[in-house]
C-alpha cells in the first residue's frame, strides 16, 4: 500500500494494544551508525569476528571487543533521542501503546521518555557490563576506564569473563524478555517497525507473529524490507520525519525529553 501518513496516523493513533519493534535506522539521526547500510558498522568490522564464542575463547578477541567500544561507546553514551524516539514517546503518552521491542542497545528509548518497563531490549544494552559467569553488572564507563589504564581483559572478582550487556550473535537470547516480546505481538491489535532491516532472527519474525495474529502493520523504512508485503502501510523515508509527521496529524506534542 501506497506510503500514507493519515493511514498510518490511524492505525497507530486507534491501536489499544500496539507493539513497535525499533532496529538501528531509529537511532541513525542521532548520529549511531546502523549496521547494514552503506557505511554502517559491519563495513567497518567484520561480524564474524565478534560472535559470542570468539569472545570467550580468546583475550585477543575479547581485547578487540574492547577497543571497537572505546570509540563505539562513547558515541552510543553521549547520543541524544530524536524525532523518531520523542514520538515513540508521546504515543505511550497518549495511551495504546504496549510495548516497544528495541534491537538497539544506545538506550535512546528511555532517554526519550519511554517506559524503562515498556521497552524489551532484546539484544541487550552496551551501556551495562555483566559477568557472563555470575551475572554481576556495572555501568560500562568504570570497565572502559579499567581498560584505557591497561586492563586488557576485564575479569569480574568472581573470576568469570566481564564482557558489554548486549547479544552478540551466537550469545543466547534472553529468555524472558523474548518470550515477553513475542506474547506481547502475539495480542497486539497494531504493530509499528521503525528502522529495521528485518533480516536478523528471531526479532525479524516478531511483526509476522503480530500479523497472524490479526494485527495491522505499519513498517517506516529507508529502503524495503521482507515483511512490506505484509504491511497495511508502507512509509519509505527517514525515521524522525516520518514519525514527526504522524505525530503532528495526531496533535502530539514531541517534547524535548
Ligand atoms: N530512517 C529510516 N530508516 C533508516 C534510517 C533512518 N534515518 N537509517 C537507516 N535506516 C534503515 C536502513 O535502510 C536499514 O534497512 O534501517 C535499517 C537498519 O538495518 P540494520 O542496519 O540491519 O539494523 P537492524 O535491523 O537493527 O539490525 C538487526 O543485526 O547486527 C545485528 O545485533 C545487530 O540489532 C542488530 C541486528
Amino acid at each position: 500500500m501506497p506510503g500514507d501518513i493519515a493511514a498510518a496516523a490511524e492505525i497507530l493513533g486507534n491501536a489499544k494494544r500496539l507493539v513497535v519493534l525499533t532496529g538501528a535506522g531509529v537511532s541513525t539521526e542521532s548520529g549511531i551508525p546502523d549496521f547494514r547500510s552503506p557505511g554502517g558498522i559491519w563495513s567497518k568490522y567484520d561480524p564474524r569476528e565478534f560472535t559470542f564464542d570468539r569472545f570467550c575463547a580468546s583475550a585477543e578477541v575479547r581485547a578487540g571487543y574492547w577497543d571497537m567500544g572505546a570509540s563505539l561507546y562513547p558515541m552510543l553514551r553521549d547520543a541524544e533521542p530524536n524525532a523518531a524516539h520523542r514520538t515513540l514517546a508521546a504515543l505511550e503518552r497518549k495511551g495504546g501503546l504496549q510495548r516497544i521491542v528495541t534491537q538497539n542497545i544506545d538506550g535512546l528509548h528511555q532517554k526519550a521518555g519511554s517506559s524503562a518497563e515498556r521497552v524489551i531490549e532484546i539484544h541487550g544494552t552496551a551501556l551495562e557490563v555483566a559477568c557472563l559467569s555470575c551475572g554481576w553488572r556495572t555501568d560500562r564507563d568504570s570497565i572502559q576506564q579499567r581498560f584505557a589504564d591497561g586492563d586488557r581483559d576485564p575479569h569480574c572478582d568472581c573470576g568469570g569473563l566481564l564482557k558489554p550487556a548486549t547479544i552478540s550473535f551466537g550469545q543466547a537470547m534472553p529468555e524472558r524478555e523474548t518470550a515477553m516480546a513475542f506474547e506481547d505481538a502475539e495480542a497486539a491489535d497494531a504493530f509499528l517497525v521503525v528502522g529495521s532491516s528485518l533480516v536478523v532472527y528471531p526479532a525479524a519474525s516478531i511483526p509476522g507473529v503480530a500479523v497472524e495474529h490479526g494485527a495491522s502493520l505499519v513498517i517506516v523504512n529507508r529502503e524495503e524490507t521482507p515483511y512490506d508485503t505484509h504491511a497495511d502501510v508502507v512509509l519509505q523515508g527517514t525515521a524522525g520525519v516520518l514519525l514527526a509527521e504522524i505525530a503532528a496529524t495526531l496533535d502530539l506534542p514531541i517534547t524535548d525529553a
